[in-house]
């Protein structure tokens, strides 16, 4: 069984005297390391193999498993992206699965099994610990998945700063892991222009609104950014773990937060929030063209939903 040590994050004191509130936030000491290496290797193959990546996104039609819409639009996210799930993965033929092998994907996947293996388990209990109600159950189906990042320097906006717009995650917790390279930026909650540097190096766990809302507000969900350096390649790797698709999204604890009449009358579906969250996230990300509201931000239209 891995240990798992979790310790406030350390934020830089000069920037803000206020620290992130506890369980908003928090480091810890994985028990396997990301094989960037593979990462790497991965995206360079994708993208100087056209007919690989189609291969792999045709496994996937609905969206597609490798996002480079980064190469022609200037506005989104400059970062190129693969997105996989233990059922993404489960659908790769194995043919198109083993001439992937020596490019990377074999040992990103298997990176991935350890991580759930031996970590989600042991964040639910300590996110339930501090919710004060036990939410493990509500994630029986394993609803994870897995994006690897390759902040890239050479996108239609080479000089861009903007690597991930800001936002925060829909499910219960992310982890994130990071190469080295620093560019993730949290928003101080109680002073929302202020951004504190992540080091490069730190793998950390973040809540999103499942997360909030199931707790009542009591697990914080920290809005987030990458900045990037131009000339800079930065390479991260998240796994995303919500509840259960058909889990109804309500505080599970008595709490102060006045959330919204659809929230608190159990209108709101894991599952459905996720379809509502993805339409934004996909635009900011540049795969998908959104003809109404352009330039609505998309934590405040979840904000309008989540507290009316
Ligand atoms: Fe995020």
């Amino acid at each position: 069984m891995a240990t798992l040590s979790i310790q406030p994050v350390p934020l830089p004191t000069q920037q803000s005297p206020q620290s992130l509130p506890e369980g908003a936030a928090v480091l810890i000491t994985p028990s396997v390391q990301p094989p960037f290496t593979a990462i790497r290797t991965l995206f360079d193959h994708l993208r100087s193999n056209p007919a690989a990546a189609a291969s792999l996104n045709a496994t996937y039609p609905k969206r597609g498993i490798f996002k480079s819409a980064a190469l022609t639009n200037k506005l989104s996210d400059q970062k190129f992206t693969i997105d996989l799930s233990p059922t993404r993965t489960s659908l790769i033929p194995a043919t198109l699965r083993s001439s992937l092998a020596p490019h990377g994907l074999e040992e990103v996947t298997s990176f991935f099994k350890s991580v759930v293996d031996n970590h989600v388990s042991d964040i639910l209990s300590s996110l339930s610990q501090i919710a004060g109600v036990d939410i493990s159950p509500l994630h029986a189906t394993k609803n994870i998945n897995f994006r690897l990042c390759d902040y890239n320097p050479s996108t239609a906006a080479p000089l861009s700063e903007n690597g991930c717009g800001e936002h925060t995650d829909y499910g219960t917790f992310s982890i994130i892991f990071q190469d080295g390279q620093a560019g993730l930026e949290l928003q101080d909650p109680l002073c929302p222009t202020t951004w504190h540097e992540i080091p490069g190096d730190a793998t950390i766990i973040l809540a999103g609104w499942c997360g909030y809302i199931l707790s009542g507000g009591r697990v914080c969900a920290v809005r987030h950014r990458v900045r990037r350096m131009p000339g800079v390649r930065r390479l991260s790797a998240v796994l995303f773990v919500a509840p259960d698709l058909e889990v109804t999204l309500k505080p599970l604890v008595e709490s102060d937060v006045r959330f919204s009449k659809e929230v608190m009358g159990g209108k709101v579906r894991v599952g459905w929030f996720k379809d509502v969250m993805g339409k934004r996230w996909r635009w900011r990300e540049g795969n998908l063209e959104v003809e109404e509201g352009e330039g609505v931000v998309q934590d405040e239209e979840v904000g309008r939903l989540v507290f009316g």
